[in-house]
Order: C-alpha cells, then sequence, then structure tokens
C-alpha cells in the first residue's frame, strides 16, 4: 500500500463559488481540498492542467429517485449514481417512495446496504413519513432528511391526516421535512372532474397553494426546519416570500422541468411531460425566473420511468433529469438568464446548508475534494445515448452551451469527457458524521 498522501494540484482553473469567480489553483490532499489560491506550488503533487475549464462544487441534486429496491427496470444505485456523475452531480438525496417505501428502520438499513455496494457517487437517504411512524424518532435513524408527501404521487406514501402532520413537525429532530406540497383533497377533487383532461387542468395550481400554506403552519407553530419540494407556481412564490419575510424557518426547490418547460409543452411531450407537481403555464414558469433570489435550490426530482410505461395506458408522473440539469443551467447562464455564482449556490452551496452537509458545497480548504469541471464555449445537443436506465429525456434534442467535462469526487477523477470512471461502491453514504451540527 502506498501510504504517501495523494496530492494533485489543479492548475489555472477559473473557480466558481457563490461569491466569486477567479482565476485559480486547488490543492487537493487525498478526499480533500487543502488550500485554494490564485497561484499555488507543490512538488509532490500531480498537476492537472485546467486552463480553459470553469471549476464548480460538484452538484448536490437533494432530490432523486434511485428506485431500489423494488423498480430497478427504471433505475438502480449503480445506473442512477453513473447519470448523476455524467450530469456533473457528485452528492445526491434518494427519496423513500420505494414499492415498499423506506419508512422503517430496517427498510432504511436494506437500501442503505444496496447503495454502499453500488452507488458511484456520494449520497444520502431520505425516511418517509407515514402515520404509522409519526410516534417513532424517524429522525435519529441516520436519514439526511424527512420525506413527507401530502398529495397522492407514484408510490403510496401519504400524510393527509393532522394528527399525523402535527406529530411529524413537532418530533424532536433536527432533519429538515421536505414536503411534496399537494394538497390530497384537491388533487382527487379535480381529478374527478371529466372537463380536466390535462395532467396539468387535473393538479391545478391551488392545490400547491393549499398545500405550501399548510406545512408552512405547521413549521411556523412547531418550530421545525421545513423544505418545500419542487416549488412551480407563482402563488407558492408569493407564499414562501411572506412567510420569509416573518422569518419562518423555511426553504424551498425549483425543478428544471419547470424552470426550463411549461404547459406550451404538455402536448407535444404527451405522456413524457407528465409529471408532479404538473408543468406550468408560461406565466408560472416566469414567475419562477423573476423570484430566482428567493428559490434555495435546484434539484431534478430526477424520476426515471421505462418508455413502455410511459407509452402505456396509465403512464406514471416523472422524468429523469441528472444528466440535462447542469447544461441547462450552463445555457441559461450563457443567456444571462442567471449568473454562474447563482448556479453554484442553487446546485451546490445551498443543498449543502439546507441539509446540514458539513464537507460539502464549497471549493474551499477542509471541504472534500468534489468539483465539476465545464466547457462553456461548447455548444451542442443533448442526445442519447443516457446513462439512466430509461434512456430517454425530456430534453432531447434541445441545443445547449455548457459541457461538463470531468468530475472529481473526494479527490478521485470519476468522469473525463462523458466516460466514467467509478467503481461501483465509490460513492459513500453522507451519514450522521458528516453532518454538521
Ligand atoms: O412526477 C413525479 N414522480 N412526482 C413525484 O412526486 C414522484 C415521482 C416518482 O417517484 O415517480
Ligand atoms: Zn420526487
Amino acid at each position: 500500500m502506498n501510504s504517501q498522501p495523494n496530492r494533485r494540484l489543479i492548475r489555472s482553473g477559473i473557480i466558481v463559488t457563490p461569491d466569486e469567480i477567479f482565476r485559480g489553483d486547488i490543492l487537493i490532499v487525498d478526499e480533500s481540498i487543502a488550500h485554494v489560491a490564485p497561484h499555488l506550488d507543490d512538488a509532490d503533487a500531480r498537476v492537472v492542467d485546467a486552463d480553459g475549464y470553469h471549476i464548480l462544487p460538484g452538484l448536490i441534486d437533494a432530490h432523486v429517485h434511485l428506485r431500489e429496491p423494488g423498480a430497478t427496470h427504471k433505475e438502480d444505485f449503480a445506473t442512477g449514481t453513473r447519470a448523476a456523475l455524467a450530469g456533473g452531480v457528485t452528492t445526491v438525496l434518494d427519496m423513500p417512495n420505494n414499492p415498499q417505501p423506506t419508512t422503517t428502520r430496517d427498510a432504511l438499513e436494506e437500501k442503505r446496504a444496496l447503495a454502499r455496494d453500488k452507488a458511484m457517487c456520494d449520497y444520502g437517504l431520505f425516511i418517509g413519513a407515514t402515520a404509522e411512524n409519526a410516534r417513532l424518532e424517524i429522525g435519529d435513524w441516520g436519514a439526511v432528511g424527512v420525506k413527507l408527501y401530502m398529495g397522492a404521487t407514484t408510490g403510496d406514501l401519504l400524510v393527509t391526516e393532522f394528527d399525523a402532520l402535527y406529530r411529524h413537525f413537532a418530533a424532536r429532530s433536527r432533519l429538515p421535512i421536505v414536503v411534496h406540497a399537494e394538497d390530497n383533497d384537491a388533487l382527487k377533487f379535480f381529478a374527478n372532474d371529466p372537463t380536466r383532461t390535462r395532467h396539468s387542468a387535473r393538479r391545478p395550481p391551488i392545490s400547491a397553494a393549499l398545500a405550501v400554506s399548510r406545512a408552512l403552519a405547521l413549521a411556523e407553530e412547531t418550530g421545525r426546519q421545513l423544505h418545500i419540494a419542487h416549488l412551480s407556481t407563482a402563488r407558492e412564490i408569493e407564499l414562501v416570500k411572506a412567510a420569509t419575510a416573518r422569518g419562518a424557518r423555511m426553504t424551498c426547490e425549483a425543478t428544471p422541468q419547470h424552470l426550463f418547460l411549461s404547459t406550451d409543452d404538455e402536448e407535444r411531450l404527451g405522456a413524457f411531460g407528465v409529471v408532479n407537481p404538473p408543468l406550468r403555464s408560461p406565466d408560472d414558469v416566469h414567475a419562477l425566473w423573476q423570484n430566482l433570489q428567493h428559490i434555495d435550490l435546484v434539484a431534478t426530482d430526477h424520476a426515471p420511468h421505462t418508455i413502455e410505461e410511459k407509452q402505456s395506458a396509465k403512464p406514471p408522473s416523472g422524468m429523469p433529469g441528472l444528466e440535462t440539469m447542469l447544461p441547462l443551467l450552463l445555457t441559461a447562464a450563457s443567456e444571462k438568464r442567471l449568473s454562474l455564482q447563482d448556479v453554484a449556490r442553487l446546485t451546490s452551496h445551498n443543498p449543502a446548508r439546507v441539509f446540514h452537509l458539513a464537507r460539502k458545497g464549497e471549493i474551499a480548504a477542509g471541504y472534500d475534494a468534489d468539483l465539476t469541471f465545464v466547457r462553456l464555449d461548447e455548444a451542442y445537443v443533448l442526445q442519447k445515448p443516457w446513462q439512466t436506465k430509461c434512456n430517454w429525456s425530456p430534453f432531447e434534442g434541445r441545443r445547449v452551451r455548457g459541457r461538463i467535462a470531468r468530475v472529481f469526487l473526494r479527490g478521485q477523477e470519476v468522469m473525463a469527457d462523458g466516460e466514467i470512471t467509478a467503481n461501483a461502491g465509490s460513492g459513500k453514504e453522507i451519514g450522521l458524521t458528516t453532518v454538521s451540527e
């Protein structure tokens, strides 16, 4: 065994952080960033020439469905984390709505063992809230957050009764509660209306507004940290802005599908555009872009289903997103719709802060050496082959600017020019040991 520490000197990259963009060098020792400065020398380090690359902190996707166990025909920990690395994502947080949902200590342990052997990027696991586990200390089982579905979607997870909702919010836990905020009574009401044929009309904005209001009231009453998943409407933004102004302990996320697609794409995409929350009106999309400073993070809600399932009589909701989020955001940055600093803030810095990931989300000494190199000058078309097992994308055919060139995970190069060199098991769980107080 070589006992020499692994030293690498990333030379002359353009380093992007939420605060600044500057040309500089990054010294990596073993798995961590040791030093960042405009110029560094280190006689023992292997030099990586980063001239011509922008370097982002490795992306943290706080919302993915990697489908294992139970639906590995759609995705598994190996294919899902390969898709992550291809997309410049070095950490994923996996959702609990598996066919056997991740709602018990045993189910979490089972998932943990599967991920440990297969994951190629780092990961955290959500525990699902149910009426049954509302009296248990589910926050102590090593999950990275509690996911609570207020409206029915893929899988059976759902909490609608006040007593279970209140108990989950009032539990003494430092984990954030992430809510899928669509009101279930509203969803049932509109789904029964035969005049509403489009998916977006069957889950209209009022469903989201009702659930967000309810979740905010619970969080403000109990003081529990709340994170609202996939905010998609102007009305939710107004609720969030008012809550933030009151000092509520809450954050929110938006997805690429709600930022880059709208109801104008619904017909063209057919079942491939069916997702929950649904695609929204161009006015809602506009409101998200106008209020980007009120959105804490962008996460994919990577929710793969097979092409056959999508073409069936009852297509399931969800779309993959891990491989397309960063190219879409870089393209928007090239169009000046947001800045590169915004991209670093939304996809890495803030997800690490919301989920208390102490060693993630910064290009600074002491943090994990998770780095995503991009070439901003390269324009191309998003297309197959995809790494995700479902092998399709709603963004296929879209022209983008900004290619993901190389990815480092805790100091190791795991992707170069689209080729993934990570091994099954390269990824580590972000457990309680790496979570800051
Ligand atoms: O469209 C969706 N698909 N929304 C969800 O909330 C769940 C997801 C899935 O797991 O397929
Ligand atoms: Zn989801």
